[in-house]
Protein backbone atom coordinates (compact mmCIF):
# COMPACT_ATOMS: atom_id res chain seq x y z
CA UNK A 1 0.00 0.00 0.00
CA UNK A 2 1.08 3.67 -0.84
CA UNK A 3 1.81 5.84 2.07
CA UNK A 4 -0.68 8.50 2.49
CA UNK A 5 1.27 11.59 2.57
CA UNK A 6 -1.94 13.77 0.73
CA UNK A 7 -4.02 13.87 3.72
CA UNK A 8 -5.15 12.22 7.75
CA UNK A 9 -7.68 13.45 9.95
CA UNK A 10 -7.00 15.15 13.09
CA UNK A 11 -8.18 13.13 16.02
CA UNK A 12 -10.12 15.92 18.01
CA UNK A 13 -9.30 18.86 16.38
CA UNK A 14 -11.06 22.26 17.43
CA UNK A 15 -14.09 21.86 15.75
CA UNK A 16 -14.98 25.45 15.47
CA UNK A 17 -11.84 27.82 14.21
CA UNK A 18 -13.80 30.98 13.77
CA UNK A 19 -15.01 33.26 16.57
CA UNK A 20 -17.89 33.85 15.00
CA UNK A 21 -20.21 31.01 14.65
CA UNK A 22 -22.33 33.00 11.48
CA UNK A 23 -19.04 33.71 10.01
CA UNK A 24 -19.45 31.63 6.92
CA UNK A 25 -23.20 32.95 6.41
CA UNK A 26 -22.47 36.11 6.80
CA UNK A 27 -18.82 36.93 5.05
CA UNK A 28 -19.25 39.03 1.85
CA UNK A 29 -18.10 36.77 -1.15
CA UNK A 30 -19.17 35.88 -4.52
CA UNK A 31 -20.97 32.58 -3.71
CA UNK A 32 -21.91 32.36 -7.65
CA UNK A 33 -18.26 31.47 -8.09
CA UNK A 34 -15.38 29.45 -6.47
CA UNK A 35 -12.83 31.91 -5.08
CA UNK A 36 -10.45 32.79 -2.08
CA UNK A 37 -10.10 35.21 0.14
CA UNK A 38 -8.05 35.57 3.44
CA UNK A 39 -9.32 35.83 6.57
CA UNK A 40 -7.82 38.18 8.87
CA UNK A 41 -6.00 36.60 12.19
CA UNK A 42 -8.84 38.51 14.78
CA UNK A 43 -11.63 36.53 13.32
CA UNK A 44 -9.49 33.07 14.58
CA UNK A 45 -10.90 31.36 17.60
CA UNK A 46 -8.60 31.21 20.84
CA UNK A 47 -8.76 28.09 20.54
CA UNK A 48 -7.33 27.04 17.57
CA UNK A 49 -4.17 29.16 18.64
CA UNK A 50 -3.92 26.78 21.75
CA UNK A 51 -4.31 23.92 20.53
CA UNK A 52 -1.48 24.52 17.64
CA UNK A 53 0.42 25.80 20.65
CA UNK A 54 0.72 22.35 22.53
CA UNK A 55 2.60 21.34 19.21
CA UNK A 56 5.29 24.06 19.14
CA UNK A 57 3.30 25.53 15.94
CA UNK A 58 1.45 28.70 14.76
CA UNK A 59 -0.78 30.39 12.59
CA UNK A 60 0.87 32.02 9.40
CA UNK A 61 -2.24 33.05 7.81
CA UNK A 62 -5.56 31.57 7.03
CA UNK A 63 -8.02 31.78 4.17
CA UNK A 64 -11.70 30.82 3.08
CA UNK A 65 -12.02 28.93 -0.22
CA UNK A 66 -15.90 27.97 -1.15
CA UNK A 67 -16.76 26.34 -4.33
CA UNK A 68 -20.77 26.87 -5.33
CA UNK A 69 -22.45 23.64 -6.24
CA UNK A 70 -21.54 21.30 -9.29
CA UNK A 71 -18.17 23.14 -9.49
CA UNK A 72 -14.86 22.69 -8.12
CA UNK A 73 -10.96 24.65 -7.92
CA UNK A 74 -8.82 24.28 -10.20
CA UNK A 75 -5.54 21.66 -10.59
CA UNK A 76 -2.98 23.95 -8.84
CA UNK A 77 -0.59 23.45 -6.61
CA UNK A 78 -0.48 26.10 -3.36
CA UNK A 79 2.63 28.09 -2.85
CA UNK A 80 6.01 28.49 -5.08
CA UNK A 81 7.69 26.35 -2.48
CA UNK A 82 6.10 23.27 -2.92
CA UNK A 83 7.09 20.45 -0.11
CA UNK A 84 6.31 23.95 2.54
CA UNK A 85 2.54 23.80 1.47
CA UNK A 86 0.98 21.60 4.36
CA UNK A 87 -1.91 23.08 5.94
CA UNK A 88 -4.89 22.24 7.82
CA UNK A 89 -8.11 22.27 6.33
CA UNK A 90 -11.64 22.64 7.89
CA UNK A 91 -14.66 21.56 5.38
CA UNK A 92 -18.09 22.77 6.03
CA UNK A 93 -20.98 21.83 3.52
CA UNK A 94 -24.19 20.10 3.30
CA UNK A 95 -23.26 17.94 0.10
CA UNK A 96 -20.60 15.88 -1.23
CA UNK A 97 -17.21 16.56 -2.73
CA UNK A 98 -13.81 14.98 -3.04
CA UNK A 99 -10.49 16.14 -3.31
CA UNK A 100 -7.65 14.62 -5.84
CA UNK A 101 -4.09 14.51 -5.56
CA UNK A 102 -1.90 13.72 -8.54
CA UNK A 103 1.90 12.86 -8.54
CA UNK A 104 3.59 14.91 -11.31
CA UNK A 105 5.40 13.56 -13.66
CA UNK A 106 7.72 16.48 -14.85
CA UNK A 107 8.14 19.39 -12.94
CA UNK A 108 9.26 20.97 -16.11
CA UNK A 109 5.83 22.69 -17.59
CA UNK A 110 5.07 24.30 -14.28
CA UNK A 111 3.32 27.63 -14.65
CA UNK A 112 3.44 29.98 -12.23
CA UNK A 113 0.51 32.22 -11.37
CA UNK A 114 -0.13 35.19 -9.11
CA UNK A 115 3.22 35.23 -7.55
CA UNK A 116 2.66 38.96 -6.55
CA UNK A 117 -0.99 38.36 -5.22
CA UNK A 118 -1.99 36.94 -1.67
CA UNK A 119 -2.37 33.72 -3.28
CA UNK A 120 0.51 32.57 -5.32
CA UNK A 121 0.03 28.69 -7.03
CA UNK A 122 1.48 26.61 -9.35
CA UNK A 123 -0.70 25.47 -12.39
CA UNK A 124 0.76 21.69 -13.40
CA UNK A 125 -0.71 20.39 -16.97
CA UNK A 126 -3.50 17.65 -17.22
CA UNK A 127 -1.44 15.25 -18.85
CA UNK A 128 1.65 16.07 -16.33
CA UNK A 129 -0.21 14.43 -13.63
CA UNK A 130 -1.21 11.01 -12.94
CA UNK A 131 -3.89 10.61 -9.74
CA UNK A 132 -2.63 9.12 -6.86
CA UNK A 133 -5.18 9.43 -3.89
CA UNK A 134 -8.66 10.76 -3.73
CA UNK A 135 -10.25 11.43 -0.35
CA UNK A 136 -13.31 13.59 1.30
CA UNK A 137 -12.07 15.87 3.89
CA UNK A 138 -13.55 17.12 6.93
CA UNK A 139 -13.15 19.23 10.05
CA UNK A 140 -9.23 19.17 10.58
CA UNK A 141 -7.43 17.64 8.62
CA UNK A 142 -3.72 17.79 7.42
CA UNK A 143 -3.70 18.54 3.55
CA UNK A 144 -0.90 18.21 1.82
CA UNK A 145 -1.17 21.31 -1.08
CA UNK A 146 2.56 21.01 -1.74
CA UNK A 147 1.13 18.18 -4.58
CA UNK A 148 -1.23 18.73 -7.81
CA UNK A 149 -4.60 19.28 -6.30
CA UNK A 150 -8.36 19.67 -7.30
CA UNK A 151 -11.54 19.37 -5.92
CA UNK A 152 -15.04 18.57 -7.17
CA UNK A 153 -18.52 20.01 -5.55
CA UNK A 154 -20.70 16.78 -6.70
CA UNK A 155 -23.74 18.75 -4.95
CA UNK A 156 -26.57 20.91 -5.05
CA UNK A 157 -25.19 23.08 -2.18
CA UNK A 158 -21.92 25.17 -1.27
CA UNK A 159 -18.84 23.86 0.07
CA UNK A 160 -16.58 26.30 2.31
CA UNK A 161 -13.27 25.53 3.79
CA UNK A 162 -11.40 27.57 6.31
CA UNK A 163 -7.51 27.07 5.74
CA UNK A 164 -5.07 27.25 8.44
CA UNK A 165 -1.18 27.78 6.64
CA UNK A 166 1.12 26.71 9.58
CA UNK A 167 4.47 26.66 10.85
CA UNK A 168 7.19 26.38 13.50
CA UNK A 169 7.50 28.75 16.20
CA UNK A 170 10.44 30.34 15.19
CA UNK A 171 10.41 29.43 11.32
CA UNK A 172 9.58 31.33 8.76
CA UNK A 173 8.93 28.83 6.25
CA UNK A 174 5.47 26.79 6.29
CA UNK A 175 6.03 23.60 7.73
CA UNK A 176 6.53 20.40 5.89
CA UNK A 177 4.43 17.32 5.39
CA UNK A 178 7.19 14.77 6.72
CA UNK A 179 7.57 16.87 9.94
CA UNK A 180 3.85 18.23 10.90
CA UNK A 181 3.39 14.21 10.51
CA UNK A 182 5.95 13.55 13.22
CA UNK A 183 5.05 16.15 15.13
CA UNK A 184 1.29 15.27 15.00
CA UNK A 185 1.79 11.70 15.24
CA UNK A 186 -0.47 10.84 17.76
CA UNK A 187 -2.99 12.67 17.52
CA UNK A 188 -3.50 11.44 13.35
CA UNK A 189 -5.77 8.54 11.58
CA UNK A 190 -5.85 7.10 7.81
FE1 LIG B 1 -4.89 24.36 -2.81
Amino acid sequence: MTRNIYCKQIKSPPEWILKDKNFLQNVSIDRAAAGHKIIDPSDISEELHSWLSQFNLELMFTELLWTNKGNGIFLHIDELDPPNATKINWVYETGTSEVFWYKLRSDNLLQKHGADSDYPHLIPKREDCELVHKQRVGKGFLFNAGVPHEVWNYSDSMRYTVSAGIREKGCEKRISWDRIEQLLSNVLSD
